[in-house]
């Protein structure tokens, strides 16, 4: 068994006012393709505006966060990207917690399983990756930056090498016995992505509401973590999260917690657990 997404079904099921509604260009399904991120940076170098939505069956080249590739057979997962432009950018970090409590909601609604984040933005169901979310900003122009949002999720089971992948897999058909209309989740996601947004653009942001939302999903904190930084390795105890989405680490190296920022860390259960 394997996925097939009607792209003009998930355009009807749109309740979004940008996302999937690009003035100037459309969105695309690929039977096969490299990255859709990087098709989308690719469109939006050529001056796509805020709102086109690429997806694909295939990824031969998916990407997830410090170079890691997102394994994306044919049919069996969901593979896409959405372009926008904003002006605000002081809030990305905790975008990026934002998009992790979107997709736990949405995969909430669609399967009534409740799937836990790693910190940033790992999905995590039964101790595996469900998926993951990488979030690009390739360039700024006129004060305007670009953000490709990345999301992946491993849908229908397949096969592979425990050698060479060394994160578990969990997939969203374990999780329901129930069929589940891709299309309408894609539609709802792409809501609950576009609600995330406009709310980090407005006056009444609150950068608490984000944490808290990440908090009540997390497998994170109050975990004993190791987190590579570079070379470096640090060992600590993941205490919080601050209001820059940030996560403090108490270590005995050091008197004081320190705080480490999603785009230098990734970390791991010092048990040799993934979470
Ligand atoms: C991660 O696990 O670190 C993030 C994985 C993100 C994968 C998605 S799949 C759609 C989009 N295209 C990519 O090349 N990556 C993201």
């Amino acid at each position: 068994m394997t996925i097939d997404i009607n792209l003009r079904l998930v355009e009807a099921n749109l309740k979004t006012s940008v996302i999937g509604k690009s003035s100037n260009c459309p969105n695309e399904y690929h039977k096969v393709i490299d990255s859709t991120n990087n098709r989308l940076i690719e469109l939006s170098k050529n001056g796509a505006n805020s709102g086109t939505i690429v997806l694909a069956y295939e990824q031969t080249s998916g990407r997830g966060r410090f170079g890691h590739s997102f394994i994306s057979p044919p049919g069996h997962g969901l593979y896409l990207s959405i372009l926008y432009k904003t002006s605000q950018d002081r809030h990305l970090n905790l975008l990026t917690l934002g998009l992790g409590v979107a997709a736990a909601n949405v995969i909430k609604f669609h399967t009534g399983f409740q799937i836990k984040l790693k910190w940033v933005n790992d999905l995590i169901a039964n101790e595996k990756k469900l998926g993951g979310i990488l979030v690009e900003s390739p360039f700024v122009v006129n004060q305007e930056k670009t953000l490709i949002i990345g999301i992946g999720i491993n849908i229908i089971p397949f096969v592979y090498d425990t050698d060479k992948i060394l994160t578990p897999i969990e997939f969203l058909n374990n999780l329901t016995t129930k069929p589940i209309n891709l299309e309408l989740f894609i539609a709802d996601l792409a809501l609950e992505i576009e609600t995330l947004l406009f709310y980090i653009e407005s006056e009444n942001f609150l950068a608490s509401e984000i944490v808290k939302q990440w908090l009540e999903y997390n497998c994170t904190i109050d975990k004993n973590i190791k987190a590579i930084l570079g070379n470096d390795v640090i060992f600590g105890r993941a205490i919080g999260i601050n209001g820059s989405g940030e996560l403090i680490i108490e270590t005995t190296d050091t008197d004081k917690p320190i705080t480490l920022s999603a785009g230098q860390v990734s970390i791991r259960n010092i048990d040799g657990k993934y979470v």
